[in-house]
């Protein structure tokens, strides 16, 4: 038996694609582990009513481990239209396996980094002085509570009547909404709680003073959301004075962030931000590095389970393509996350290396890189296939290790 065993979540359309590409470079960079096969998506659902069975569940329970492709989520109508007909009108509803493993195991804690490779052709650049053009490199990794806030799904459409009333104690809601009728209103919640608050700032901390970055940004907006980004401010403040000296606290606006990104992305380092504004700090940053085929993501609980993902989805239009044209990058950097967390830390910076070198020489890209549109003609366009982008990292490691 090999020392590691990993729970594989190929999920749907492409997540199934680029999971096989990176257990393929996993392979031949010399980790040893065994991998499970775990059903999840659209699959299941249409089959069994439960896109995430818990015999899945279980085995994440098992072992602790997991690598997860995309799955593919539909509106309820649809998700409702496509089950099997021995499980129509039975009153099941949809809803993503991937939210729901994130509650499940309270994966509160979403690590997503966002770092260039040099010679990306995808690169952010801006004019520098004297109408140069300058490339600043990013190396920003994103800290985002993942299980709070606007996310967590405390919300209605026309309130029932203890939350109406409980709204109406409130002297803003009746000054901005006392008129409204009560079946005009709809509303989602925006609820942090102190302890997964502090578990996110604490992780944004700890990350920073363990690779050395000078500075941890807050990136939320409590001028205005004073209870909520409030909380997260006051402690941010607390736990910076208190526990982390040496690392600089900078707070920004979440919308004034979106202007600075674009401006001077190298002055940042770790951001750390509620369930939202962390999405959309990620995805933004994401975009200065390449965007979906690049972004990794990692989830971690409290109870020590951790799962490793692109931040991309299962793209479907590529999914039936004969011969596959996806980036696999975005997978097999999640994949070096996963290697880092368990301690396999040379082989995770030989995988990385080959990647890097495979991006500045520049000779094989996928069609993302090559700023082309999707379709399979892309292949006879120059682009390299996702097959072709892993083996030409393959035969970067080959030389490495
Ligand atoms: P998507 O991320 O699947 O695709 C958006 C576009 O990004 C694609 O059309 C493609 O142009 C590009 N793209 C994505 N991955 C790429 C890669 N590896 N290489 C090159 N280009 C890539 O998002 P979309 O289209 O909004 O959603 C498709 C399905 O995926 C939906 O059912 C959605 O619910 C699901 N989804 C699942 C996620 C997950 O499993 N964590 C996350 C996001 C979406
Ligand atoms: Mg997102």
């Amino acid at each position: 038996m090999a020392k590691f065993t990993i729970v594989k979540l190929p999920g749907d359309g492409i997540g199934a694609v680029v999971l096989n590409e990176a257990i393929r470079v996993l392979d031949a960079a010399g980790f040893e582990a065994d991998y499970i096969h775990g059903d999840i998506g659209w699959e299941y659902w249409c089959k069994e009513g439960n896109p995430l069975p818990q015999r899945t569940i279980d085995l994440i329970e098992r072992y602790k481990l997991a690598l997860f492709g995309a799955v593919t989520s539909k509106p309820n109508d649809e998700a409702k239209a496509e089950l099997s007909p021995h499980l129509q009108g039975k009153g099941l509803t949809y809803s993503s396996p991937i939210v729901g493993l994130r509650q499940h195991f309270n994966l509160d804690i979403c690590v997503r980094p966002c770092k260039s490779y040099k010679g990306n052709p995808l690169n952010f650049v801006r004019r520098g002085k004297g109408n140069t053009i300058d490339e600043p490199l990013v190396d920003v990794v994103i800290f985002r509570q993942n299980t709070e806030g606007l996310y967590s799904g405390v919300e209605w459409t026309n309130p029932p009547a203890q939350v109406y009333q409980a709204l109406m104690t409130h002297p803003k809601f009746v000054e901005n909404f006392g008129n409204v009728p009560v079946e005009e209103l709809s509303i989602s919640t925006r609820i942090f709680t102190r302890k997964a608050t502090v578990r996110i700032l604490m992780a944004a901390f700890e990350h920073a003073r363990k690779f050395g970055y000078k500075s941890v940004t807050l990136c939320e907006k409590p001028n205005v959301i004073r209870e909520t980004s409030g909380l997260m401010w006051k402690l941010a403040k607390e736990i910076q004075k208190s526990s982390f000296p040496e690392i600089k606290l900078l707070n920004t606006n979440i919308d004034a962030q979106m202007m600075w990104l674009t401006k001077n992305p190298e002055d940042y380092n770790v951001i750390v931000a509620g369930n939202m504004f962390g999405d959309i700090a990620s995805d933004a940053f994401a975009g200065l590095i390449g965007g979906l085929g690049f972004a990794c993501s990692a989830q971690f609980s409290s109870e020590g389970i951790a799962v490793f993902e692109p931040t991309h989805g299962s793209a479907p239009k590529y999914a039936g393509y004969e011969v596959s044209i996806v980036n696999p990058i975005a997978m097999i950097e999640s994949a070096c996350m996963m290697l880092d967390y368990i301690g396999e830390k040379k082989i995770s910076s030989n995988i990385r290396k080959a990647i890097s070198a495979v991006i500045s020489e520049g000779k094989v890209r996928t069609y993302d890189m090559m700023k082309m549109s999707g379709r399979p003609e892309v292949i006879q366009d120059g682009a390299a296939s996702t097959t072709r982008m892993t083996d030409a990292i393959i035969s970067k490691l080959d030389q490495i290790k």
